[in-house]
């Protein structure tokens, strides 16, 4: 048994992000977001994203958990649980309700005086994603999104707002989140919400994705940059969902196929990280002749605007076999993913594989030497609410103490440098990719149903005593 060692000045807390629980979408001239058009769906039944809102459909994110009606409450219960830090997003569309504004909107500017003010109160560090699946509506429709190189200007201009706007308040910031789920470039959801892309049928949708994806690294850079010059003291970090490649056997074809599906995800943070392209993407991009708009500038660029650490989520691990495709041709990696045999999957059909975390942190660490940042972990599940208002959640707790004593070993015996942990979703909220309320992550349980019944009420689950304890202990009682 490893003794406590998380290091003092650990950054415990919980992650949400704010299209997926402040509801309140039209509030203070906030405008429409990605997300705001994005329907209700199930595990296997995708979200719609329909063009615009359209009468009658069911749109979760309109109202969420209305944390924009209800965050003093939900930061005296974070407060309760012991957090250091919390990390939200700030929804572009309140700063810029349309996105190409030239002023932002003042009233989007002081909601998130008022909720980082009220985090501060408790001692609570906030921590801020400045793009959570969030762009614009206008942006998407009139620009395509980041297919598009004047979304760069408007992304600089709101992050350059946010950064200026919260100098003295906000310390730990990311540009943007998950930005490697687009290497799943087939897949509508992670287009849409990562680079404001929507692909037909006459789209090729691997070589817009490397276009975007390009505009946006250059606009994180070019963020990075100004927000130095803004207060040095900023530590800006990219942000990506690791979920690494396990080859199915130990047949060199497997091993060679998960390095490279690997590669194809790292590229993103690679850029980020080390402010040039790594060789093999660089020729991969080369030889299928994607990316053609990319100037010697932005290369500079990106030189000059590396990040400071390494935020990531981690849920799973992925497993992939050299009989599902051609090494050198594979394109989509969700194309040549196998089960593993080893791994049990979450209601949600994910695998859970505590190990792949502590993998996951060394291999971070190796490739980047930088501090590192779990800045989501979690287990979606349905909770059930006992006749006397109980929530016993044991299947949450274990997934959460069985990943925690890998990040243990991972901080203790290999040396990980790491700042925080913040599970997603500390209160219950929105599913990103289901767009369910029954997909439950919180240590707080919230009463709505897929359908928005509910009175809103807030209440701790048996997680929300143990988290308290872990962060109370920091991190020794597990
Ligand atoms: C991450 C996202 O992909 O996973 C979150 O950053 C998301 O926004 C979380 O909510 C969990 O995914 P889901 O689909 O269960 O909500």
């Amino acid at each position: 048994m490893v003794e406590n060692s998380f290091p003092a000045g650990f950054l415990w807390g919980g992650a949400v992000a704010a299209h997926q629980l402040e509801g309140a979408w039209q509030a203070g001239g906030k405008g429409v977001s990605v997300a705001d058009v994005m329907t209700a769906g199930e595990n296997g039944v995708p979200r719609e994203i329909t063009k615009g809102v359209v009468a009658g459909k069911n749109y979760p994110n309109h109202d969420a958990i209305d944390f924009y009606g209800h965050y003093k409450e939900d930061i005296a219960l974070f407060a309760e649980m012991g957090f250091k830090c919390f990390r939200t997003s700030i929804a572009w569309t309140r700063i810029f309700p349309n996105g190409d504004e030239a002023e932002p909107n003042e009233a989007g500017l002081k909601f998130y005086d008022d909720l980082f003010a009220e985090c501060h109160k408790y001692g609570i560090e906030p921590v801020v994603t400045l793009a959570h699946f969030e762009m614009p509506w206008h942006l998407v429709e009139k620009y395509h999104g980041f297919g598009n190189r004047k979304t760069i200007d408007f992304f600089v201009r709101f992050a350059t707002t946010c950064f200026k706007r919260y100098r003295n308040q906000v310390k730990y910031w990311m540009t943007f989140n998950e930005i490697d789920n687009q290497a799943a470039f087939n897949n509508d959801f992670s287009m849409a919400t990562n680079s404001g892309l929507l692909l037909d049928n006459d789209s090729d949708n691997e070589a817009e994705m490397y276009q975007a994806a390009h505009y946006e690294v250059v606009a994180s850079a070019l963020a990075v940059k100004e927000g130095k010059r803004i207060n040095p003291d900023f530590m800006i970090g990219t942000m990506i969902n690791y979920t690494p490649a396990y080859p199915a056997s130990s047949a060199p074809a497997d091993v060679l196929m998960a390095q490279r599906v690997n590669q194809r995800r790292f590229w993103f943070s690679d850029v980020q990280v080390w402010g040039e392209y790594p060789r093999e993407v660089e020729t991969y991009i080369q030889r299928r002749g994607f990316r053609p708009d990319i100037t010697e500038e932005d290369r500079i660029v990106l030189k000059e605007g590396t990040v400071d650490y390494v935020g990531f989520s981690y849920y799973q691990s992925m497993t992939v076999s050299a009989k599902k495709g051609d090494v050198d041709q594979i394109t989509d990696p969700m194309d040549i993913v196998v089960e593993n045999p080893y791994l049990e999957s979450s209601d949600w059909d994910w695998p859970i594989d505590p190990i792949g975390l502590r993998y996951g942190l060394n291999d971070l660490t190796d490739r980047y030497h930088l501090p590192l940042f779990i800045v989501e972990n979690g287990l979606g599940a349905v909770d059930q609410v006992e006749a006397n208002g109980e929530i016993h959640d044991p299947y949450r707790i274990d997934y959460l103490r069985k990943h925690l004593e890998e990040v243990r070993k991972a901080v203790t015996l290999d040396g990980v440098d790491l700042m925080g942990y913040t599970p997603w979703g500390c209160i219950d909220l929105v599913s990103a990719g289901t767009g369910q309320m029954s997909k439950r992550y919180g240590f707080i349980y919230v009463d709505k149903d897929d359908d928005g019944n509910g009175s809103l009420a807030r209440s701790r689950k048996d997680s929300f005593y143990w988290y308290q304890k872990v962060i109370k202990t920091n991190g020794a009682d597990l």
